[in-house]
């Protein structure tokens, strides 16, 4: 494919720690329930069918970028989808989320799920993604992005959200090896399923670990990272990878070993203390809190401001630090935005 000049391309001279004028910024789950364009789209097709369509897939993916000027468009599509490739029914129900009817509980269910042929079962991705970049047209980078093995084997053995994944932790704890190979066959999938969205256009990758934090340290290395560090590996000579795991700052110096060009990183932890974690020579996204959107827009205003401040003049994209809520004021998610496009290092 051939290379398309990218206009705005801020957030990646930031993740290659060159100074830019201003911080770049986007929001994770920024196609979403809070946009009332995304909410007249959810009234006429399924969550999946909107995934699968490309038209769809790429207009939704799109609307953030042209309503509230984001630095970056991420691809819509949902970490499940993988799952999905590999054989497991996925749900989406209304009020509840994600219902995997018959989950992973032991070795024998192995059996029902197999390592596919991304080209086949993900293309509609792979389709998506041409697309999106075609009418981006360069105007800003597109991030592709998997969840994180860990993440995946939480809803494919517990079956559902849950607060604390006890039964996908107990299955670890209680069958290590299943564990380890059904943890190898989502990395593998997951892989081949990122090269193919690299090579359909995605400029950036990032590795959702929404779970990671669930874990503790010794527990995160065995059975999270030790996978997004394959995948980093194999990943990161084609494009920047940003890894988030939410909630594991107590691992960010092992992160930021993996090679990954980003670490994102939630409100829990001080911007300062994250650097030193991390060092020098990586760059950290992050860290609003989403429910801080829900403010008074001068509060936004203020709290952004002392975010851009904590983090100084480089190696830094804004972010929040975990996805946006659905009852997020479009205006105030704009003072987000807005707030930090208007910031200026002389400001500091
Ligand atoms: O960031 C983006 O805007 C891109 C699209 C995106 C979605 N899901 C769309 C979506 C991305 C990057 C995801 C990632 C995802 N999906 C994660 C990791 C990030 C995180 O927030 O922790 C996880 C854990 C999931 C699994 C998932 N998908 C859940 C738990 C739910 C239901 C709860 C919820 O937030 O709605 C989904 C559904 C989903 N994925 C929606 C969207 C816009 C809402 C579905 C709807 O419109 O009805």
């Amino acid at each position: 494919m051939m290379q398309q000049e990218i206009k705005n391309d801020l957030i990646l001279r930031t993740l290659r720690g060159e100074a830019t004028e201003r911080t770049p910024v986007w929001m994770m789950r920024q196609a979403g329930r809070y946009l009332p364009e995304y909410i007249q789209l959810r009234e006429k097709y399924s969550f999946f069918e909107r995934c699968q369509n490309p038209e769809l897939a790429c207009e939704i993916t799109l609307q953030p970028v042209d309503i509230v000027g984001v630095d970056a468009a991420i691809l819509f599509s949902d970490i499940l989808v993988v799952p999905q490739a590999m054989g497991l029914e996925v749900q989406l129900v209304e009020k509840l989320g994600p219902l995997l009817p018959q989950p992973i509980k032991g070795p024998n269910d192995l059996q029902r799920v197999r390592i596919p042929e991304v080209n086949e079962t993900l293309n509609y991705v792979f389709e998506a993604i041409k697309l999106i970049k075609k009418e981006l047209n360069g105007r800003v980078p597109l991030i592709g992005f998997a969840g994180a093995p860990w993440t995946l084997l939480c809803y494919m053995v517990q079956g559902k959200g849950s607060k604390t994944f006890d039964e996908a932790k107990a299955f670890c704890y209680q069958q290590p090896e299943t564990a380890h190979a059904l943890l190898q066959m989502i990395t593998d999938t997951t892989i081949a399923y990122l090269k193919g969205q690299v090579a359909a256009g995605a400029d950036v990758l990032q590795v959702f670990d929404s779970w990671g934090g669930l874990l503790g340290k010794s527990d995160f290395e065995e059975f999270s990272l030790r996978y997004i560090r394959q995948i980093v590996a194999a990943l990161k000579e084609s494009v920047p990878v940003i890894v988030f795991a939410k909630g594991a700052w107590g691992s960010l110096a092992e992160m930021a070993a993996t090679g990954a060009a980003g670490l994102g990183i939630d409100w829990c932890i001080e911007p300062q203390v994250a650097r030193n974690l991390a060092g020098e020579s990586i760059t950290l996204q992050g860290n609003f809190d989403p429910a801080k959107l829900l403010a008074p827009i001068p509060v936004i205003e203020k709290d952004t401001k002392a975010m851009l401040r904590a983090f100084g003049n480089s190696r830094h994209i804004a972010n929040l630090g975990h996805g946006i809520l659905p009852n997020v004021p479009v205006d105030h998610a704009k003072a987000f935005v807005n707030t930090v496009k208007e910031y200026t290092f002389s400001d500091l």
